[in-house]
């Protein structure tokens, strides 16, 4: 384990705004940062980082915390990972306390699936250098398609002996659990056999973007008609293919300093354009591009150039990509490449500077390339321009943008030689239908009773008030529990003494509320009363983000607005006791009102005479308590 005096130095040097600013494109705004949600697909920026509290938020998701958290929800790492991962960026040694001899950290799952996918590059790496068939096999097979020694480290290629057992056999003689090298897809078990999923091919492995090694592409090298060319990991709890780019973590930086992504189709496009000295590139290797993947990228740039084959499966497969870039919001170009050539070959016959010249003149934007394509195929032939246009405008109204939109279509008015109005009606024709399929939804929607969801709102209601009274305690708990104040007898006591003694007979409803009193109760046995910062310290995310949430809600009022508007936000201290105590009564008398409800339900439901007594002296007994306290709080309770 990281011992304490690490975790203290990682959490004293730990920037959220350094930290956050690798993963999204934060832009100032007043005194913190505000960038489009990682986690969502907003159009417009509800992630909030605040360099001084050391927090984000992300309004939309919900979600905040500090760096640690950030890493987590952003990279799906363990709590450890993210320690480590920060000590790594700030360069900060880890000190680890004394464990036994091969000592394997297995504390959750995810963690050892890490450890050995970890291991597994290692072992194929050291494969790949240092042994006779990696080197003369695998070694020379890089070598031979021009990649070099610093391009093959810093994708950390490798090489799987022509064995079946080469990696297991490794795992087992450094201890490594057998199961998890199943799960994280190295292994395959098939009734009583077991063998390595990788043999006798390269190794690609599949980074993050924090760098972790996530998965594996393998290809053959043999002439085998049999067998695939290339292999991937399987599905696994670590890697979800949908939402990885292969060469992220290699490109991100780039991508954002060049505000462009060029996304090419696989693995060895992405190495060979590296090697030529373009850095921003990615793969979405072996799938169709998907939306998170698109959502990735947006992270760092709004701009994609896409670099597929030249053949009809390669063209076929820009043209989706482009209508779905579109339609994320983001903008696209394209580069055409000659029949029978891919980037790689293309990169390769042309040498470094020649191929990035090409790119830099052949890339279009997308009304220009599908122009160009149809173009090609038919020239004056006016079936073929009309399908052309038909084919430009669907992918204009894809964009979300208005102002966008207009724009392209001016181009392609001027580009095609077309009336800019036939255009709009084309558009607005396909606009409409559009909102036709999303009215009809709507329509779908109205068509459940409307007593079912009458019923159903007026249940919520009533949890809803719990919960929100239950929040009001939290809050004032976390920011004055250590507060002293005046009790009935006049003594001198903390806040928090003064709830817990007048709330006695009070449970929490929701989880973590109860969760987070309690924890109250428990520290001050010890004396320690808890504030936001020691939930925020917390490994657990969603006392994090509990934390979060509570310092950030309410009373902050902007600087500017209570300058401009001269107003005067009433000090909570003042009327502390008063608060707590108001706030106590409210939620007891939420909770009463709860039971009474769901007593009276029970009474409709009743049958017998005997029980329907017993539920309406219960009935009694709660109206009673509900009026004492409503008295007492000044409201006037109606009875029914
Ligand atoms: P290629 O067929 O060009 O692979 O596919 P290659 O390794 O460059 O082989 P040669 O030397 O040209 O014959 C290009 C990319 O498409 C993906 C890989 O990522 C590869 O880098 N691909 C290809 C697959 O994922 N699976 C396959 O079966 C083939
Ligand atoms: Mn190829």
């Amino acid at each position: 384990m990281i011992n304490q005096a690490t975790i203290d130095e990682i959490k004293s040097r730990m920037d959220i705004y350094e930290v956050v600013n690798d993963f999204v494109r934060l832009k100032k705004s007043g005194s913190s940062y505000k960038a489009l949600s990682p986690f969502t697909n907003e159009k417009t920026p509800s992630f909030v980082v605040s360099p001084s509290k050391g927090i984000y938020k992300c309004f939309s998701s919900g979600k905040g915390g500090d760096s640690i958290s950030f890493l987590q929800e952003v990279d799906g790492l363990s709590y450890i990972e993210a320690l480590k991962y920060l000590a790594q960026k700030y360069g900060i040694t880890i000190e680890e306390d004394e464990m036994p001899d091969n000592f394997i950290e297995e504390q959750n799952l995810r963690e050892s699936l890490f450890i050995i996918l970890n291991f597994a590059k290692d072992y194929y790496k050291n494969n790949l250098h240092n042994s006779d068939e990696g080197k003369s096999i695998g070694l020379s097979y890089f070598k031979e398609r021009g990649f070099s020694e610093e391009t093959i480290d810093k994708f950390d290629l490798g090489y799987a002996f022509d064995q079946w057992d080469g990696l297991i056999k490794s795992a087992k003689e450094n201890g490594h659990n057998q199961d998890f090298l199943e799960q994280a897809g190295l292994k395959i078990v098939k009734e009583e056999k077991q063998y390595d999923r990788f043999r006798s091919r390269v190794i690609f492995p599949i980074h993050n973007i924090t760098g972790k090694v996530i998965a594996f592409g393998a290809r053959i090298l043999k002439n085998d008609k049999n067998q695939p060319k290339y292999i991937n990991s399987p599905e696994t709890d670590l890697y979800h293919k949908s939402n990885i780019l292969y060469g992220i973590f290699q490109a991100k930086n780039t991508i954002r300093n060049e505000d462009n992504c060029y996304l090419v189709e696989g693995y060895t496009d992405v190495i060979s354009l590296h090697q030529a000295g373009i850095h921003n590139v990615v793969a979405s290797s072996g799938t169709s591009l998907t939306d998170d993947q698109i959502k990735l990228i947006k992270r760092f740039s709004d701009n994609i150039t896409v670099l597929f084959d030249g053949d009809k499966a390669g063209l076929k497969a820009s043209m989706r990509g482009i209508d779905m870039i579109l339609e994320g919001g983001l903008n696209v170009k394209a580069v055409p490449f000659p029949e029978g050539e891919d980037p790689d070959s293309y990169s390769k016959s042309l040498g470094p500077e020649g191929f990035k010249q090409y790119l830099d003149d052949n890339a279009k934007d997308f009304i220009a390339f599908k122009a160009s394509v149809f173009i090609a195929e038919g020239k004056n032939d006016p079936i073929k321009k009309a399908e052309s246009i038909r084919e430009i405008v669907q992918s204009i109204s894809l964009i979300p943008d208005p102002i966008k939109r207009s724009v392209y279509l001016q181009e392609c008015s001027n580009l095609l030689n077309i009336e800019e109005t036939v255009l709009i009606n084309e558009l607005n024709k396909l606009l409409i239908n559009k909102r036709r399929d999303v009215v009809k939804k709507e329509e779908r929607a109205e068509l459940v009773p409307e007593a079912f969801i009458q019923e159903k709102d007026e249940k919520t209601d009533r949890s809803d008030a719990i919960y929100k009274q239950e929040r009001e305690s939290i809050r004032i708990l976390l920011n004055y529990g250590m507060e002293l104040i005046r009790g009935s007898e006049e003594q001198e006591l903390h806040l928090i003494e003064y709830f817990i003694s007048e709330s006695e007979d009070l449970e929490f409803e929701t989880p973590v509320y109860k969760r987070i009193f309690d924890l109250f109760k428990e520290k001050l046995i010890d004396g320690v009363i808890i504030d936001a910062n020691y939930l925020l310290d917390s490994v657990e995310t969603e006392l994090k983000s509990v934390a979060v949430d509570l310092m950030t809600e309410r009373y902050e009022l902007s600087p500017q607005w209570k300058d401009k508007y001269k107003i005067i936000v009433p000090n909570e201290k003042d009327v502390l006791k008063n608060a707590t105590y108001t706030n106590i009564l409210r939620l007891k008398l939420r909770i009463v009102q709860k039971l009474s409800h769901e007593n009276m339900d029970k009474l409709k439901a009743s049958k017998d005479e005997k029980e329907t007594n017993e539920i309406l002296m219960v009935q009694r007994n709660l109206k009673k308590y509900e009026v004492s306290i409503a008295e007492i709080l000044g409201i006037v309770v109606t009875s029914k």
